[in-house]
């Protein structure tokens, strides 16, 4: 049994209940929330990110955490909220192309919970499959954590469970079911045996219609993002980012 960490940014909902969980068969689990500055743009919502720390507590508690830890800013960067970390190629396709610096900011402050807490353990969701294979790079190269990963959580309406859905209209939410729709779709045509990126690519732009012009990518990578083939012989995984209103939502779905 080890230390067991789930970084977080607080706003919990229950893509963090299936972390916490998984992480409570390893080792006493202790979530940090923890807002951190160097990942939100100056045009992003970090002032107004929603913060609770007393219902988040509550509710990493009820789920399964013998710690909750509130880092203060101090602690995380003494010097100034500055990035120090750097997520190279990886961190600039995809998000990082519509997000510049986004990996970069995470990392730093990934680091800084590792150094501080030294977990021997530590989990991260599916649903943000790149900055987990950023996350999992960065710690095979300094030889720990282990870093574990749960599928993707969703709402009943298929929606990827995501603090930003909060945001989100009754219509826009609407709108937005066609956006896990498509991942559907793909998943279903691999599962048949298509292999062909531009078919399977096509098929998801084909349900989503009119929203697929909303979309900041909807690309089949590899699954550990280092290659765009035309044909798949191995793992693969879609990733998609969709405006929908004022808000963006990133998603996915691997192909094994
Ligand atoms: O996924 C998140 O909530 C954040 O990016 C993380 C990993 C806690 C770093 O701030």
């Amino acid at each position: 049994m080890g230390r067991v960490l789930v970084p977080t940014m607080g706003a919990l909902h229950h893509g963090h209940r299936a972390l916490i969980q998984e992480g409570s068969k390893w080792g006493k689990v202790t979530v940090s929330i923890f807002v951190n500055p160097t990942q939100f743009a100056p045009h992003e919502d970090f002032d107004t990110y929603p913060r609770d720390n007393e219902k988040d507590e509550m509710l990493a508690r009820l789920w399964g955490a013998t710690g909750v830890w509130f880092p203060s800013s101090e602690e995380i960067y003494p010097h100034g909220p500055k990035v120090t970390e750097c997520a190279g190629v990886l961190g600039g396709i995809l998000e990082g192309e519509h997000r510049p610096g986004f990996f970069d900011g995470v990392l730093t402050v990934v680091s800084r919970l590792f150094d501080l807490f030294q977990p021997d353990i530590a989990l991260f969701g599916e649903k943000d499959w790149q900055q987990l294979q950023v996350v999992k790079r960065f710690a095979k190269e300094r030889g720990r954590p282990q870093i574990l990963s749960v599928p993707t959580v969703r709402d009943a309406d298929g929606l990827a469970a995501s603090t930003r859905n909060l945001y989100l209209t009754g219509g826009e939410r609407e709108r937005a079911h066609l956006f896990p729709q498509a991942f559907q779709v793909v998943r279903a045509l691999w599962e048949k045996g298509e292999r062909d990126r531009l078919t399977l690519e096509g098929a998801g732009l084909e349900v989503m219609g009119g929203i697929s012009k909303q979309l900041d990518y909807w690309e089949m990578w590899t699954d550990d993002l280092s290659k765009k083939p035309t044909l798949f012989e191995g793992k693969a995984v879609l990733l998609g980012a969709l405006r929908v209103g004022g808000v963006r939502m990133i998603d996915n779905t691997p192909l094994e």
